[in-house]
């Protein structure tokens, strides 16, 4: 086997994030011209925004489930090939009808990466690192959406602009593939498929020491060898219930939280505050290069701190600047200062997004389930996060015009309040411990259950 560098391994790994940003990033701007050029009726307005969240239900819920049965690099190669004719179709589309079905296509590949890449990652590296390594794929997601963000701005004026926005993702879809056929299989999958002198040579290339890849090899054989059942019964039965239920929840608050919707409302309120179309444009540039900043530190300091106090923190900064922002936005005509008090609580509300929900919850969902069913796990925990995605963009115009702008981030930090709760109660810390660790304590938790109620009947 060919011997990586582990920056090579995390880099190519986490490459898929870099597509799911720029495809879902692009739209807003590219729709602009589309429009025009086009004659876009307003029902296939919305279609072309969320034809990329409904391929990506699609994806998350059919390509990711095989990663258990074919292996993760096989998938994440598949998914490559998919970004790149859905990247290609949207670029060369001359009409609604084929630019929404090349939409669907690219959808149903960034579904497939988000239900692939966290397991992937994780699967690859040591406990002490894994959140700072699974959140690469966050910071790519924040890379490829800030590249989207420049794209629409250099390309406005280009002849055929919004064909080359569009079509230029199949550039990094390429290197995905080529980058991709050299990465190795997970680790973790190879034991469960008695491959383990391949998992012995991964391994060795991310970890110098013998001793300790010896033991992690020895800890993956047991779990792999237990007697299990897999599958959706392994999924919903008693020892994985508490991650399920835990990763359902990580998945829906995040998208409830309104972070796509703030981003989304970001330029009209740089507009509200003074800025021209261009300059708010260019300042939605700036978000995109901030988001990229954070999500960075919150890599940094992922493994440092507990990923329950990320989670709770983050949920706090977010609810309150939600507050701030509705507060600026309902003042906005009788007070000057206001629009300046919307626009810094909507920064700070995605600095707080960006260094810990976003990526805690792409994080978690990729290690805490077992090995067994971990990629159907993440894939189920994928298609919930882009279902609860797909309602929050449907019903956000509604909502916004029987709220007004103001009120409805109301209702948004009501969510990130009510998560603080969800996370006290029902989410597990991971943070440093192996992913056989976690599988360990969810066996010891599931069988402590069942001694427990037996022990209550007796009584
Ligand atoms: C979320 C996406 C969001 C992206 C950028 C991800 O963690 O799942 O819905 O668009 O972050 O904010």
């Amino acid at each position: 086997m060919r011997k990586l560098s582990p920056t090579f391994i995390y880099f190519f790994g986490a490459l898929g994030g870099l597509l799911f940003g720029y495809d879902t990033g692009v739209i807003s701007g590219a729709l602009l011209f589309i429009e025009k050029d086009l004659n876009v009726q307003s029902w296939a307005e919305g279609w072309i925004t969320s034809a990329v969240l409904l391929g990506a239900v699609i994806g998350a819920m059919t390509i990711g489930p095989m990663s258990d049965r074919y292996g993760r690099k096989k998938l994440l190669l598949l998914s490559a090939v998919i970004f790149f004719v859905g990247a290609l179709g949207s670029g060369f589309s001359n009409t609604v009808t084929l630019l929404i079905i090349s939409r669907i296509i690219l959808g149903i590949a960034v579904g497939a990466a988000s239900a692939l890449v966290p397991t992937y990652l994780s699967e690859l590296s040591p406990a002490e690192i894994r959140g700072s390594v699974s959140t690469m794929f966050q910071l790519m997601i924040m890379t490829g959406i800030l590249l989207a963000y420049i794209s629409n701005y250099v390309l406005q004026g280009v002849a055929g602009n919004w064909h080359w926005m569009l079509g230029l993702a199949a550039v990094p879809a390429a290197l995905l593939f080529i980058g991709g056929l050299l990465l190795p299989e997970s680790p973790r999958f190879l034991v469960r498929h008695n491959n383990e002198k391949q998992a012995r040579e991964v391994l060795n290339m991310i970890n110098n020491n013998p001793d300790a890849v010896d033991a992690e090899i020895a800890d993956i054989s047991l779990m792999a060898n237990e007697e299990k059942k897999g599958g959706f019964e392994e999924l919903f039965g008693k020892m994985s219930r508490p991650v399920l239920i835990m990763a359902m929840g990580l998945a829906i608050f995040q998208q409830v939280m309104g972070c796509n919707t703030v981003l989304y409302f970001a330029p009209s309120i740089f507009v509200s505050v003074g800025f021209g179309d261009s300059a708010a444009l260019l300042a939605h540039v700036g978000i995109g290069i901030f988001n990229v900043i954070v999500t960075y530190i919150a890599m940094k300091c992922m493994d440092k701190v507990d990923r329950r106090w990320m989670l709770n923190f983050g949920a706090w900064g977010m609810g309150i600047s939600l507050v701030m922002m509705s507060a600026g936005m309902m003042l906005d005509n009788s007070f000057g200062f206001a629009k300046y008090l919307a626009v810094i609580a909507l920064t700070v509300y995605i600095a707080f997004f960006s260094a810990t929900w976003g990526p805690v919850m792409w994080v978690m969902i990729g290690e805490s389930f077992p090995l067994n069913i971990r990629g159907l796990g993440n894939s189920f925990g994928a298609v919930v996060n882009w279902a609860a995605n797909f309602v929050v963009s449907l019903t956000f115009l509604p909502l916004l015009s029987f709220f007004g702008t103001g009120k409805i981030f109301l209702l948004y930090a009501a969510f990130c309040f009510l998560s603080i709760w969800f996370t006290s109660k029902k989410v597990i810390e991971t943070r440093g411990k192996t992913l056989e660790q976690i599988e360990a304590e969810l066996h010891h938790r599931a069988n402590h259950n069942v001694e427990n109620s037996m022990s209550n009947e007796i009584a």
